[in-house]
C-alpha cells in the first residue's frame, strides 16, 4: 500500500532524514517510534505532499507521490502534529470547510459529517465554537477533519499529546475501529505504550533513520537487553547508585529503584544480590520484567526514550 524509499531530507545544514525507507501493507498499523526530533513529523509531512523531501521516492496505493500527487492525496487522511482548526468557527462548520477542500459534495458532506460527529462523541456540541472546545475536543475534531473523504490510509502525527485521558480514550476506540474496518494506518508517537498497544509492525526511528523495524516480538527477540530486573532498596543514596552504576552500566534510577538490563537475568540476579549486599544495600522488592520498546530502544541507541 505505501513504499518509501530512501528518503532524505535536509533543512540547510540539518540532517533530520538521512535515508528513510519502509514498506506497509493494506490493512496494518504502522508505528513510527521515536524520541522527539527523531524525524518523525518530517516523514509524515513528506508523505502527506506538505514538504518536499532532498531525495527519495514515495509511493502510496500504487501512485507515485511526484509524479501523481493529486492520487496520493485522494488516498490518504493526514492527522498533522499540531491542530489547524478555525476556533471562532463551529466544529460543524470547520468540517464543511475541510469537507470542501476535498470536493466532497455538500449533501454527502452533511452525512458523513453527522456520522463522524457522533463517532466521536462531539454531536451535542457541534454548533459550539471550536474555542470553547477544550484540548482533547479540537484534538477529536482535527482526527474527524481527516477522515471526512473516507481515506483509505490515515496518517496520525502523535495524536494524543497533551491531551485529557478521556479523549485519548475516546480516540483510541476510534483509531482501533477505524483499522478494523480496514483502513491502513501510520501512527507516530514516542509513547512506547501506545505502539505496543496498537501496530501490526513498529519502525524505530533515532536521528533520522529506522534503527529497527518488525513485530514486537521480532524486536524483542533482536534486542541485546532481554529482561530489566528492577530491585527496590531501603537505603539507596546517590552515593551507593555510583558505585553500582560503575559495576552495572546499564542502569536507570527512579528514585529508590533500580532497573538493571540484562541479557542473562539468572546469571545477572546472584551477581547484583552479592554486590548490593557488599555495598550495604537493603533490598526491599525484586521484580524481573520482560524487554519493552523502552529497553529496545536503550539497547540499539544507548538512550532513553524519554530523556
Ligand atoms: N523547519 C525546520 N527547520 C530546521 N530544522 C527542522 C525543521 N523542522 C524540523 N527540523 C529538525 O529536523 C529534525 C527532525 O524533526 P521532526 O521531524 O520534527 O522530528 P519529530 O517529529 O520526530 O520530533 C530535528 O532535529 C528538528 O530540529
Ligand atoms: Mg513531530
Amino acid at each position: 500500500m505505501i513504499t518509501v524509499s530512501n528518503l532524505k531530507k535536509e533543512y540547510g545544514t540539518v540532517q533530520a532524514l538521512k535515508g528513510i525507507s519502509f514498506s506497509i501493507a493494506e490493512g496494518e498499523f504502522y508505528g513510527l517510534l521515536g524520541p522527539n526530533g527523531a524525524g518523525k513529523t518530517t516523514t509524515i509531512s513528506i508523505m502527506s505532499t506538505i514538504l518536499e523531501p532532498t531525495a527519495g521516492e514515495v509511493n502510496i496505493a500504487g501512485y507515485d507521490l511526484r509524479t501523481n500527487p493529486i492520487e496520493c492525496k485522494k488516498t490518504i487522511g493526514v492527522v498533522p502534529q499540531e491542530i489547524a482548526l478555525y476556533n471562532d468557527m463551529s466544529a460543524q462548520d470547520n468540517l464543511l470547510f475541510w469537507g470542501s477542500l476535498y470536493g466532497v459534495s455538500k449533501g454527502e458532506l452533511i452525512k458523513r459529517i453527522d456520522e463522524i460527529l457522533h463517532l466521536f462523541g462531539l454531536h451535542e456540541r457541534k454548533n459550539d465554537k471550536v474555542k470553547t472546545y477544550s484540548g482533547g475536543m479540537k484534538r477529536r475534531i482535527n482526527i474527524a477533519s481527516a477522515l471526512l473523504h473516507q481515506p483509505k490510509v490515515l496518517f496520525m502525527d502523535e495524536p494524543t499529546v497533551g491531551i485529557d485521558p478521556q479523549s485519548r480514550n475516546l480516540i483510541f476506540e476510534v483509531v482501533e475501529k477505524l483499522h478494523q474496518s480496514g483502513m491502513t494506518i501510520v501512527y507516530t508517537t514516542h509513547y512506547m505504550e501506545e505502539a505496543e498497544r496498537f501496530c501490526n509492525r513498529i519502525g524505530v526511528i533515532d536521528s533520522g533513520q529506522i534503527i529497527a523495524q518488525g513485530t514486537l516480538d521480532e524486536l524483542r527477540k533482536s534486542s541485546s537487553i532481554k529482561e530489566t530486573i528492577a530491585i527496590a532498596f531501603a537505603n539507596l543514596t546517590d552515593e551507593l547508585f555510583q558505585k553500582i552504576s560503575l559495576a552495572w552500566p546499564e542502569v536507570k534510577r527512579f528514585d529508590q529503584t533500580i532497573h538493571f538490563f540484562t541479557s542473562n537475568s539468572k546469571n545477572d540476579l546472584a551477581k547484583i544480590i552479592l554486590n548490593s549486599n557488599e555495598l550495604g544495600l537493603d533490598i526491599v522488592n525484586i521484580e524481573i520484567m520482560k524487554v519493552n520498546l523502552e529497553t529496545i530502544f536503550l539497547s540499539l541507541t544507548g538512550k532513553q526514550l524519554r530523556d
